[in-house]
C-alpha cells in the first residue's frame, strides 16, 4: 500500500542499519569496527578479525585464546557427514558441494539451531567457523580423490585447513610459514564488506528465522556468482584466455570495450568504491613477495599488471570509475599457493564467513528487524477473464 519506489539492485536503498563495516567507496576507505584494513592486515590474525567483527572489540589476549580455543575444538565432521561427500559427482565445483554441507549442518547440529537463544547461537557460531574449513578442504579431497584428513587440534584454523588440504595421511605436512602468513591476511581482507549480495542473502533468509546454518548456505550460493565471488575465478580463466591468444591485449581491451555479450573486464568495478579498493592495493603489493617466494607464473602476473595499466589510463574505464577490485590479483596467489581455479571462491566465503555471522547476529540482535520483504512494480496485464482451455 502507498507509494513504492523502484530501486533495481537496491542502488540507493539501505535495508538495514549496522555497526560493523564501514566503507567510503569515493575516498577507497574500508573499516571493520572502525578499524582501518590497512592496520588490520598483516597485524591481526584472522581468528583476531573474526572476534572483532562478531563481538565488536578486539580481544584481549586471554578472549582471543579462549575464543581460538572453542573453534579448535569444533573442527571435526560428524562421520556421517563425511559420507556425504561421496554423493557429488567428482567434477562437481566445490562451492556447491560447500553450500550443501553447510545447510547439511542444521540436521546434525540440532541443539543449536535457536535463532533468539543466545548459547546456541554461540554454538552455531563456533561451530562454522570451525568446520567450514574441514568441509572445504574435504571438497578439494574428494575432487582430487584423496583420503580425508582428520583435522589436527594443535594447530591453527589456517594451517589446520591447508594440512587438510594438501597434506596426506602418509606424509608429515607442514605448511610454509609464509604461506599461512600470506593466506591468513587475505582471509582479514575477505572477512566482511557491508551488505554486499552474499551477506545481504544471509541477512534475508535470517530475517524470517531461518537458522544461521541455513542463512550462511544461502550466502555461500550468492557468493558462487561470477559478478560477486566468482569473479576471482574468472578473472584467471581471463587471464589465461588472453594468455593462449598471445598476450593481446589491446584486442581484449576493444572488446570489453564494444560490449561484446558476456565480455567484462573481470575483477575490475565496484558497486561502491568509485576509487581503488584497499584490499586491492593490499593484494597487489603482496603478489609480487609470495609469487616471488612461492614461485608462481609470473607471465600471467606481468599480463595481469599490463592489463591495469591499460584500463586505468583509458577513457572507458576512466570515465565509469572502474579500479581493480578485490579478486583481480588473489587468483594468482593462490594459484601460487597450489589451490585449483575452482577453489577461489571457496577461499573467499572461508574469508567472508565471520562477516555473515556478526551480520546475521546483528540482524537477530536488533529489535527493530522486520522480514526482508521487497515491493514490487507490476506490469503485467491487468485484469482479465479466464478462456477454457478447449475455446483456446
Ligand atoms: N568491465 C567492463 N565494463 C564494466 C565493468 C567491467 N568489469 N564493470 C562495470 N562496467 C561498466 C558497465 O557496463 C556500465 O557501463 P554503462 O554506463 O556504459 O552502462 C558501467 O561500467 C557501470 O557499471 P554497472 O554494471 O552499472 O555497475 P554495478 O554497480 O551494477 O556492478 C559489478 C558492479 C562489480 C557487478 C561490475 O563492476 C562487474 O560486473 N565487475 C566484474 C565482476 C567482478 O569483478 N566482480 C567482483 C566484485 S568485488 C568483490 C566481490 O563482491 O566479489
Amino acid at each position: 500500500t502507498g507509494q513504492v519506489a523502484l530501486d533495481i539492485g537496491f542502488v540507493n536503498t539501505a535495508a538495514c542499519t549496522s555497526a560493523i563495516t564501514y566503507i567510503d567507496g569515493d575516498a577507497g576507505v574500508l573499516r571493520y569496527r572502525g578499524y582501518p584494513i590497512d592496520q588490520l592486515a598483516g597485524k591481526a590474525s584472522f581468528v583476531e578479525v573474526s572476534y572483532l567483527l562478531i563481538h565488536g572489540e578486539l580481544p584481549t589476549a586471554a578472549q582471543l585464546a579462549e575464543f581460538d580455543g572453542k573453534i579448535r575444538r569444533h573442527t571435526l565432521l560428524h562421520e556421517d557427514l563425511k559420507q556425504f561427500f561421496k554423493g557429488f559427482p567428482r567434477d562437481a565445483h566445490p562451492m556447491p558441494v560447500l553450500s550443501s554441507a553447510v545447510s547439511a549442518l542444521s540436521t546434525f547440529y540440532q541443539d543449536s539451531l535457536d535463532p533468539f537463544d543466545e548459547a546456541q547461537v554461540e554454538m552455531s557460531t563456533y561451530r562454522l567457523l570451525a568446520k567450514l574449513p574441514t568441509i572445504a578442504a574435504y571438497a578439494y579431497k574428494k575432487s582430487v580423490g584423496q583420503p580425508f584428513l582428520y583435522p589436527d587440534n594443535s594447530l591453527g584454523l589456517v594451517e589446520n585447513f591447508l594440512r587438510m588440504t594438501f597434506g596426506l595421511p602418509a606424509e608429515p605436512y607442514e605448511a610454509d610459514p609464509e604461506l599461512v602468513k600470506a593466506l591468513d591476511m587475505l582471509f582479514v581482507l575477505h572477512a566482511d564488506h557491508e551488505q554486499n549480495c552474499s551477506t545481504s542473502t544471509v541477512r534475508l533468509v535470517g530475517s524470517s528465522h531461518a537458522n544461521l546454518f541455513a542463512s550462511v548456505s544461502a550466502g555461500i550460493n550468492a557468493l558462487f556468482g561470477p559478478l560477486h565471488g566468482g569473479a576471482n575465478q574468472s578473472v584467471l580463466e581471463m587471464l589465461e584466455a588472453i594468455q593462449r591468444d598471445g598476450g593481446d591485449i589491446p584486442t581484449f581491451v576493444k572488446r570489453v570495450k564494444d560490449k561484446e555479450p558476456g565480455v567484462k573486464l573481470m575483477g575490475f568495478g565496484h558497486r561502491v568504491y568509485k576509487n581503488y579498493d584497499p584490499r586491492a592495493a593490499i593484494v597487489k603489493s603482496t603478489a609480487d613477495s609470495v609469487l616471488d617466494k612461492l614461485g608462481g607464473n609470473s607471465e600471467l602476473l606481468d599480463l595481469a599488471r599490463q592489463l591495469e595499466e591499460v584500463a586505468l589510463t583509458d577513457d572507458y574505464f576512466v570515465q565509469r570509475k572502474l579500479y581493480p577490485n578485490v579478486d583481480f590479483y588473489t587468483g594468482l596467489i593462490y594459484r601460487a599457493m597450489g589451490f585449483p581455479t575452482r577453489m577461489f571462491t571457496v577461499l573467499f566465503a572461508l574469508g567472508r564467513l565471520p562477516g555473515w555471522i556478526a551480520q546475521w547476529r546483528e540482524m537477530i540482535e536488533d529489535p527493530t528487524t522486520k522480514i526482508g520483504r521487497p515491493r514490487q512494480v507490476y506490469t503485467g496485464p491487468t485484469v482479465r477473464d479466464f478462456v477454457p482451455l478447449d475455446q483456446r
